[in-house]
């Protein structure tokens, strides 16, 4: 059993989606044992992307995530971080495989609608960075 980070972001927010979104990560066997509403500051948003923080996206993606409300998870299931960004598919939703979420609902590459761990690292930092112990309950 493993833990990742999701975050169902503002353009899923916005359009009312986040159920869908949650649908089709339960249809994929992970399960929600974490997961809050919320409107990240700006300072958070630059504190949790920091790894891109040279990158020329960054402003713009930063503004994007602070647009409107969010919904951070925890995600359980068997390598719950690999599985989880398969079922995102790419970063780019017109790259991304058919039947993944960023294929079936990403609007852009801007506009991605989830955020998922890339690594263990990431993950255990991630989901601290969101959540206390008592948030999680699996
Ligand atoms: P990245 O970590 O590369 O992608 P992923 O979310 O698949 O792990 O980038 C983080 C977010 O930054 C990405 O989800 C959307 C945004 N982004 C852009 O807005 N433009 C870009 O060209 C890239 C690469 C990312
Ligand atoms: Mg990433």
């Amino acid at each position: 059993m493993e833990r990742t980070l999701s975050i169902i972001k503002p353009d899923a927010t916005e359009r009312n989606i986040t159920g869908l979104v949650n649908a089709m990560i339960e249809a994929a066997g992970l399960r929600i044992v974490g997961q809050k509403r919320i409107r990240l500051t700006q300072e958070q948003a630059e504190e949790f992307y920091k790894e891109h923080k040279e990158k020329v996206f960054f402003p713009s993606m930063v503004q994007q995530m602070i647009s409107g409300p969010v919904v951070v998870q925890v995600l359980e299931g068997e390598n719950a971080i690999k599985h989880y960004r398969e079922i995102m598919g790419a970063t780019n939703p017109a790259v991304a495989e058919e039947g993944t979420i960023r294929k079936t609902y990403a609007l852009s590459i801007d506009k991605n609608t989830v955020h998922g761990s890339d690594s263990p690292e990431a993950a255990a930092r991630e989901i601290e960075f969101f959540f206390n112990h008592t948030e999680i309950v699996g």
